[in-house]
């Protein structure tokens, strides 16, 4: 069996779909096999240009997102630098604009409060137009429901939805999901996995045991 995941297209004909970690080239961004991001409205080649927003290298951010997650068109990650600092009397980003205002140069990234690097577990679906913002760790299996703004860690198999995005409900019973978390089946061989994708996708925890 092949699995075609160096290919940035993994379905013959389908330009809008990509194995997303192919097309990364910015060294703050890691992304893992199978990885997948869909975009019907720009190309999804663009991801770290449309998707992942104020990213600035002068902060040295990361977003990092793991492998088999779900990218759903329009998902974006708003990270630090859109956070204009509340700790001044005016948000306005006088530290930018550092020439007009004969400020140091290097106090730019004072301008905007850091919140952290944007954490994205495996087997994650983020939906349609979801926004994730800096600081926020979503765990293994979550879902992130469509126009979500996840401003909060997601705990590990959690629906979330809303603005802000709160928990809906667990996908399975505890059991299950500690079942999961041990044998994440995302760190297995392609080959072992393809054996068991029935069992994976089959919703029954005792048929992967
Ligand atoms: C989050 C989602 C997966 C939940 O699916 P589900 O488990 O079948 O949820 P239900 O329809 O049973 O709804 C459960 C509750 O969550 C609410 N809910 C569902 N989706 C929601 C969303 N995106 N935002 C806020 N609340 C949402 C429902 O109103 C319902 O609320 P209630 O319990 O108060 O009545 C789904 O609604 C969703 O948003 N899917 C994303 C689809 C998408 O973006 N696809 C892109 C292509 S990959």
């Amino acid at each position: 069996m092949t699995i075609p995941v160096k290919q940035i297209y993994p379905r013959t004909g389908d330009k809008e779909t990509i194995y997303l970690k192919h097309v990364i080239t910015n060294p703050n961004i890691t992304v893992g096999d199978f990885t997948m991001y869909n975009d019907f409205v720009n190309d999804p080649t663009l991801f770290e240009k449309n998707n992942v927003l104020y990213h600035y290298p002068i902060n040295d951010d990361k977003l990092q997102i793991g492998k088999f997650c779900s990218i759903a068109c329009g998902s974006k990650f708003l990270f630090n630098s859109a956070n204009h600092t509340l700790s001044s009397l005016s948000t306005y980003p006088f530290p930018l604009f550092f020439e007009e205002w004969e400020l140091e140069k290097k106090d730019v990234t004072k301008a905007w409060d850091n919140k952290g690097d944007i954490i994205i577990g495996n087997d994650v679906w983020i939906g349609y137009e979801a926004v994730v913002l800096a600081g926020v760790t979503i765990g293994d299996g979550a879902i992130v429901g469509t126009r979500a703004v996840v401003t909060k860690d997601v705990p590990p198999y959690t629906i979330v939805g809303g603005v802000p995005a709160k928990p809906i409900k667990k996908r399975f019973s505890e059991e299950t999901i500690s079942a999961l978390l041990e044998i994440q089946w995302w760190n297995w061989s392609e080959k072992r996995i393809a054996r068991n994708i029935g069992a994976i996708q089959s919703g029954n925890i005792e048929q992967l045991k």
